[in-house]
């Protein structure tokens, strides 16, 4: 049995048992960063934070939500919104980081791909965080389906109906997903389970996933410089930290996060308290009819892209499946796409640089387009920016094969 002295203090006592002093070196102050990033390097933790609010207010509203079709939409709507002190703000916080979330998600990824920090040993970094917002989709679907107002049951409908189409499978598959033939109570209880437990439970052991596969490749930089770590913690460490190239996690790269989270967190709380209602569908305030289709179905704004890419294809449905589906996987395989081996920011790479502002503009057009009802010119704009997504990944191989054989691009490291 280890030996233990007597503690000189509460920490000395924690740590002969625990080891908290290594721990908090190797997650901490012994966890280098690079110097050369910005202040969108600070986004990852802005997720973190929000992910936590996310929790709290959730654990908050699941002590008066009631899974069941009957009394869902006015626990909600009635208890939680009006009978409930401050019941209101749990409501709108959730609601709003639930919005929020997937904004720093998309900043998050394109200053990724802007910066190429899914190569060279980063692929895990993108994958692992691929798969986050996979879950994070599912988590926000099932969510909205919870208070069982008019968009959560047709949205429902809508997007359960899409598995019918799979050949063979797909009837069958959409009752078992449903547990009935419509939406129903069975349909509400599975996915509040999947909601409150099983997603968030996933998505926090992949957090700590995404967390660890950026240990060994290291965070990138600004100028996709290769650092030599060893060399420049030396330095760090021998008092030389003007010189160093790097900081460490804690107190140097936490404490400049903090201030951004702060910053971040004026925005937050007035959107909450006085502009959240861009997080709620207005037709949500109806309680679901299953005779009474609404006008228009659409998804919450962080869905509409790809929900144009389904739509745009208004010509075939089928077409329109299958590229809905090839677009909700195909960005797993970028880090594998960009066949360029250079780390360089895009606007150290001309053709790279073409591509990822053509691939930004043709995302915003789907989305606004994917909000608007499907007719006349809507239908033709959503067909020409669905068409040009499906281009623009074909392209990537093509142009990157073509700046690795030409070299042209000034900057960055191999
Ligand atoms: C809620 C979900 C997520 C959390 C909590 C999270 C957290 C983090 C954190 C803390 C970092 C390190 C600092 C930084 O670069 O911001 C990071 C880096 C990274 N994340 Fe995420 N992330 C999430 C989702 C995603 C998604 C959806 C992707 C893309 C598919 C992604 C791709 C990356 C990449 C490539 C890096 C490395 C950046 C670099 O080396 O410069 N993450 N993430």
């Amino acid at each position: 049995m280890a030996e233990f002295k007597k503690a000189d203090g509460f920490i000395d006592w924690l740590d002969q048992r625990l080891a908290v002093k290594s721990l908090t070196k190797v997650l901490m102050t012994e966890y280098w960063i690079p110097k050369n990033i910005n202040w969108l390097w600070a986004m990852g933790v802005v997720l973190t934070m929000l992910f936590t609010v996310l929790v709290i207010s959730g654990i908050f509203l699941l002590m008066y939500y009631k899974p069941d079709i009957n009394l869902a939409f006015d626990s909600v709507n009635k208890t939680i919104m009006n009978e409930v002190e401050y019941g209101w703000v749990w409501r709108h916080a959730h609601a709003v980081s639930a919005s929020l979330i997937f904004l720093i998600i998309y900043i998050h990824m394109f200053v990724a791909i802007y910066y190429g920090s899914y190569k060279r040993g980063r692929e895990m970094i993108w994958i692992t965080g691929m798969l986050l917002f996979v879950l994070f989709s599912a988590e926000a679907f099932s969510g909205y389906m919870l208070p069982w107002g008019q968009m959560s049951y047709w949205a429902a409908k809508v997007i359960t109906d899409l598995f019918s189409k799979i050949p063979f499978l797909g009837p069958d598959l959409v009752v078992w997903i449903r547990g009935n033939f419509i939406p129903a109570d069975a349909t509400l209880t599975r996915f509040f389970m999947l909601h409150v437990f099983l997603l968030p439970v996933v998505i926090m052991i992949l957090i700590v996933t995404h967390f660890y596969s950026l240990r060994i490749p290291h965070v990138n930089n600004q100028e996709g410089e290769e650092i030599d770590f060893e060399k420049e913690v030396e330095k760090y460490k021998n008092g030389n930290k003007k010189e160093s190239k790097v900081v460490a996690f804690w107190p140097d790269f936490l404490s400049k996060d903090i201030f951004v989270i702060c910053t971040f967190m004026i925005l937050f709380f007035y959107l909450m308290c006085f502009k959240f209602g861009f997080a709620m569908d207005p037709i949500n305030f109806d309680p679901a009819d299953t005779l009474k289709t609404p006008a228009h179905i659409y998804p919450e704004w962080y869905f509409l892209w790809s929900y144009e890419i389904l739509r745009g294809f208004y010509m075939s449905e089928s077409l329109g499946l299958i590229f809905f589906g090839f677009a909700q996987v195909i960005l797993f395989a970028l880090p594998f796409l960009d066949r360029s081996p250079v780390v360089a920011p895009a606007h150290k790479r001309p053709l790279f640089c073409i591509w990822f502002f053509v691939l930004l503009i043709d995302l915003i057009t789907l989305t606004i387009f994917g909000k608007l009802p499907p007719e006349g010119i809507n239908n033709i704009i959503g067909f020409i920016a669905a068409v040009t997504f499906i281009l623009l990944i074909v392209a990537l191989p093509i142009i990157t094969t073509i700046e690795k054989n030409s070299k042209c691009s000034n900057g960055g490291t191999k």
